[in-house]
């Protein structure tokens, strides 16, 4: 059976633990997916490749996804995943060998990666690597969660619904680019970061009312310096 070896590289070189090095070293070659030449993040995980072992790097093409906000958002994004599992199956069909695949971050956190690779015929293993939510806490110096008290993880898009079923600590990823949708929130606290580890790195945190502003220049200025731009937020209601 072909051997998948699934690598999580965290926000770029610099979080590539000796772990995933010697798992990098170990394959014959790394498959990426991409959105071709001017993908910053594909440019980046070609980067660790070049510094671990440089594997071949063999780029495939993204399929097209439907982001115009479909009304089914779930049935969208699994055709998606559907024509990605047809190129997988055939880019690993084609060339011999154990194969990497690099993941951004970490593999466990809203990353396809393992679900497409449970469609095919193979033997995967798992390197973990520092996820965006980890970086984030460092960078403030917080932990994510009060003592004992849980963290709700979610994205943008469900941001307010997970507000209105009474959460009151939450964790924000995948945020759309106009819309960081606060309004009404301007009494709980932020912990906001752009662009963790990257040069274009930006952090704000206060209360949403007084750095919203703010955080809106500092994405732009993210973007700027970067030529892309992901966000995310530790978002907490104080208690009045
Ligand atoms: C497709 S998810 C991938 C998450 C990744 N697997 C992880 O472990 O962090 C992409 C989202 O992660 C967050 N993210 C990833 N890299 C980031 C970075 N360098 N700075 C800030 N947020 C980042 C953003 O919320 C972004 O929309």
């Amino acid at each position: 059976m072909r051997r998948v070896r699934v690598v999580g590289v965290g926000m770029g070189p610099q979080h590539v633990t000796a772990e995933a090095a010697e798992a990098l070293r170990s394959v014959d070659w790394v498959l990426a997916f991409g959105k071709g030449e001017d993908d910053a993040l594909l440019r980046a995980r070609a980067d660790v490749c070049r510094l671990y072992g440089d594997p071949p790097f063999v780029h495939i093409p993204d399929p097209p996804r439907d982001r115009a906000d479909p009304a089914d958002y779930p049935a969208a994004v699994r055709t998606w995943h559907s024509a990605r599992v047809a190129v997988l199956r055939s880019a690993i069909d084609e060339r011999p060998g154990v194969v990497g695949m690099l993941v951004w971050g970490d593999p466990s956190l809203y990353d396809s990666t393992l679900r497409l690779l449970d469609e095919l015929d193979v033997e995967v293993d798992v390197t973990p690597g520092i996820s965006a939510p980890q970086l984030l806490a460092a960078r403030h110096r917080i932990v994510l969660h009060e003592i004992g008290e849980p963290v709700h993880v979610t994205t943008g898009r469900r941001l307010r619904e997970a507000v209105s079923a009474g959460q009151g600590n939450l964790l924000v990823m995948l945020n759309r680019d106009l819309d960081l949708d606060l309004a009404g929130l301007e009494d709980w606290q932020i912990w906001w970061g752009a662009n963790l580890g990257a040069p274009g790195e930006r952090l704000v945190s206060g209360r949403v009312g007084e750095v919203r502003a703010e955080i809106e220049t500092a994405r732009e200025q993210a973007r700027a310096v970067d030529g892309w731009m992901m966000d995310l937020f530790l978002l907490r209601r104080t208690s009045a």
